[in-house]
C-alpha cells in the first residue's frame, strides 16, 4: 500500500467539487486517511510550491492558493501516486473524463494538486499533515 497527497485547491472548494474529488478517488479502491480544511498561509504556499519560484507563474499561483480554503488530503491504496495522477488527469491537455479535463477552467484554475513521486508525495505530507 501506498499514500499519496492530494488537495483540492479553492476553485473546487467555491465549485462545490469537493465531495465528487473524494467520490472519484474512492470509486478507484482508494481509502482516505486524513483530511482537513484551512485557508493556506503564504509560508505553507511557499512550502509546497517551492520547486516554481522564480517562474513567471509563481506570484499567481501563490496568490490563488492562499485565495480561500483548501482540503488537503491523504489517500492509500495500491500505487496510490500514479493512480492519483491518472485520476486528476495532466496539468497540461488532461485526459478526457479525468477530474481536470472534466473541471479544469485553466491551467491555473484546475481544481485539484496530487503528488507526482514518492519524494514529493512525502514532503507534501509532511508539509500538510506533519502530525501524520
Ligand atoms: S511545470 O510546467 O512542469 O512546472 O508544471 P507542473 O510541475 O506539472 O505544475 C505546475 C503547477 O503550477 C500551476 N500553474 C501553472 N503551471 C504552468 N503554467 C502556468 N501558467 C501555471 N499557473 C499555475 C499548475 O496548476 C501546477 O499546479 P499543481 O498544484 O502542482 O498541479
Amino acid at each position: 500500500m501506498e499514500r499519496t497527497f492530494v488537495m483540492a485547491k479553492p476553485d473546487a472548494v467555491s465549485r462545490g467539487l469537493v465531495g465528487k474529488i473524494i467520490s472519484t478517488f474512492e470509486a478507484r479502491g482508494m481509502k482516505l486517511v486524513s483530511l482537513k480544511v484551512m485557508t493556506p498561509t503564504e509560508e505553507i504556499a511557499a512550502d509546497h510550491y517551492a520547486e516554481h519560484k522564480g517562474k513567471g507563474f509563481y506570484p499567481g499561483l501563490i496568490s490563488f492558493l492562499t485565495s480561500g480554503p483548501v482540503v488537503p488530503m491523504v489517500f492509500e491504496g495500491k500505487s496510490a501516486i500514479s493512480v492519483g495522477r491518472q485520476i486528476i488527469g495532466a496539468t497540461r491537455d488532461p485526459a478526457p473524463g479525468s477530474l481536470r479535463g472534466t473541471y479544469a477552467e485553466s491551467i491555473d484554475h484546475n481544481v485539484v494538486h496530487g503528488s507526482d513521486a514518492p519524494e514529493s508525495a512525502k514532503r507534501e505530507m509532511g508539509i500538510w499533515f506533519p502530525e501524520l
